[in-house]
């Protein structure tokens, strides 16, 4: 049995999954709150949650999962990318963890931990595919030839889709993380109603900063009862462009590289009309989507473990490689 843990950013989980894909438990608790009336994740509060909450979840994942560290074979991490701070309470955590047990530590980079949330059972996708990798921090279209790797074809310019989401979702005055809140409001909206560009850009990248000044120019445009008449227009619109970039990039990517599968990952991977415009899609699971340890475990599978005692040196990294 593998322990997972993942503290990149403002989620902190713990997950315990068995080497042949089995989910025993996933732990996820989020600091979303703590971190709403900042209109963002604060790297420093997000560390000193982390450090609070790290014990306790890896205790309710092993009670969960009716298993206790006597039973764990390896424990896995998240290495990177992400807020080094938040990154280093994990990784303490996991090494203290393997250390006291003489166990091998497993460092899991949280990009392929994304692309390792569709090899879990009961459904587990088998490569070769292409796959888009949607979340608040990154997106990225990959090329998935084999487990536990896989080849970048193209990323954002500028914003990530999850971000654009996010901040589209503070100009509406919706909260965040935002997301999830367009999703429901676009559903009561007319996506024709905004016609808003999504810049095209060359080869396999993506840009979205462009759509998030059309949409602030739109919001500016109206007084507040206007605001409030259109806002489920105007999320609609804006979610309609998004998803449609996402959708003819990936089904770009699958023609370009010849993978006639596609699968869709990451937070956005739970967004309904992206969900419904690619139905030929592989999609990780709903609970997986969003940031959790049971993708990291599943990685984890398919990386060499670093041997007890060798890993003091392991450390945070905070972008892409
Ligand atoms: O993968 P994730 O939990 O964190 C990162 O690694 O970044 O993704 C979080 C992102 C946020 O930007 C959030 O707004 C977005 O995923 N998200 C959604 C939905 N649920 C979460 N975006 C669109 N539709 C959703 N239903
Ligand atoms: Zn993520």
């Amino acid at each position: 049995m593998i322990l997972g843990l993942e503290t990149s950013c403002d989620e902190t989980a713990a997950a315990v999954v068995t080497d042949d894909g089995r989910v025993l438990s996933s732990v996820v608790s989020s600091q979303a709150d703590l971190h709403a009336r900042f209109g963002g994740v604060v790297p420093e509060v997000a560390s000193r949650r982390h450090l609070e909450l790290v014990a306790p979840v890896v205790r309710a994942a092993l009670t969960e999962a009716g298993t206790g560290l006597d039973d764990v074979d390896r424990v896995a991490v998240t290495q990177g990318p992400g807020l080094v701070g938040a990154l280093l309470v994990g990784i303490s955590a996991a090494k203290a963890l393997a250390w006291a047990r003489g166990l091998p530590l497993v460092p899991v980079d949280h990009l392929e931990g994304h692309v390792a949330s569709l090899y879990l059972e009961p459904d587990p996708l088998e490569p070769p595919f292409a796959c888009l990798l949607a979340s608040g921090g990154h997106t990225l279209l990959l090329a998935v030839r084999e487990r536990g790797r896989s080849e970048r074809l193209g990323t954002t310019l500028d914003d990530a889709a999850g971000e654009a989401f996010d901040k589209g979702a503070r100009l509406l005055g919706l909260g965040y993380p935002g997301g999830a809140a367009i999703d429901r409001l676009a559903r009561e909206g007319d996506p024709a109603a905004f016609a808003f560009p999504v810049a095209r850009v060359p080869g396999l990248d993506f840009s979205f900063s462009g759509l998030k000044t059309a949409l602030l120019y739109a919001v500016r445009d109206l007084d507040e009862d206007e605001l409030d008449a259109r806002r489920a227009d105007l999320a609609a619109s804006y979610q309609r462009a998004i998803v449609s970039a996402l959708a003819r990039r990936l089904t770009e990517a699958a023609e370009r590289t010849g993978l006639d599968r596609v699968a869709v990952v990451g937070g956005v991977a739970a967004n309904s009309e992206l969900r419904s415009s690619l139905p030929d899609a592989d999609f990780a699971p709903l609970a997986l989507c969003t940031d959790n340890a049971a993708m990291i475990a599943s990685c984890a599978r398919f990386v060499e473990p670093v041997p007890y005692p060798r890993y003091r040196d392991v450390d945070a990294y905070a972008s892409l490689a």
